[in-house]
């Protein structure tokens, strides 16, 4: 499903944030991407979505060589991924059903799969009851359960979170832990990056670890490195 192979990343500044990197995540895996403040995890998811191209390698996501796309097919190809970020990003003048709503508007869905589509999906993160406020009235929790709705609402194969829970508290971080599995049940393959420590540890998963940008250790089960 997602095939790395021998990428390298060096910024125009010199800066080299991934280094001859290779790896394969199948489909409906759930993997964690793990490593201290600076070690290439953002490079990596955005080389993912091709937002930073590559400066060496071949990324080969759902079959599609992404080195080889050309612009115009680009925003077809981030449809086969829902995204998801820290900081949430939501459409602060949206309502919580307009923010899911509108990423089905912008792939002409039509109005009736939408108003079938985004209760059902709210339903699914807990925020049936929130659909008619604004971003600036929910929790951090809340806000991110509202992105996570957006991210699938097109039933991407792929979900793509960095640092989901970066600015959430422990309890909150763990609800979209497990809402994030939830979507992994349901056929999603997932890529978290994320230095959560203790909710990497308990998940037991596949845990990719990067540092200075090479691949450290690739395992099942927990975090292998001293922040
Ligand atoms: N746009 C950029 N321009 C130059 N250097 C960058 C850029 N983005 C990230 N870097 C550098 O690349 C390295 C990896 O950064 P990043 O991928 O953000 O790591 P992480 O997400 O693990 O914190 C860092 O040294 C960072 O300073
Ligand atoms: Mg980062």
């Amino acid at each position: 499903m997602i095939v790395v192979d021998k990428v390298t990343k060096v910024y125009d500044n010199g800066a080299v944030a991934i280094n001859n990197i290779s790896l394969q995540i199948k489909k409906g895996e759930f993997v964690f991407i793990v490593g201290s403040s600076g070690s290439g995890k953002s490079t990596f998811m955005k080389m993912l979505l091709k937002e930073v191209e590559p400066t060496q390698g071949k990324i080969i996501v759902d079959g599609t060589n992404i080195n080889a796309l050309e612009r115009r097919e680009i925003p077809y190809f981030r449809r086969k991924m829902g995204v998801v970020f820290q900081d949430f990003r939501l459409l602060p003048r949206k309502t919580v059903y307009e923010n899911v709503a509108f990423a089905l508007e912008v792939t002409e869905a039509p109005p009736k799969a939408i108003r079938r589509n985004v209760p059902a999906i709210l339903a699914m993160v807990g925020l049936t009851h929130k659909a008619k406020v604004y971003p600036n009235e929910l929790s951090g929790g809340e806000q991110q359960r509202v992105a996570l709705a957006r991210a699938i609402i097109n039933k991407p194969p792929i979900l793509l979170a960095d640092e989901p829970t970066g600015n959430l508290d422990p309890e909150t971080a763990w609800e979209i832990m497990e809402l994030l599995k939830e979507i992994n049940a349901r056929g999603t393959t997932v890529v978290i990056a994320t230095h959560a420590k203790d909710i990497v540890d308990e998940m037991k998963k596949r845990v990719i670890t990067i540092q200075k940008g090479v691949i450290s250790s690739d395992k099942e089960g927990g975090y292998d490195f001293e922040d």
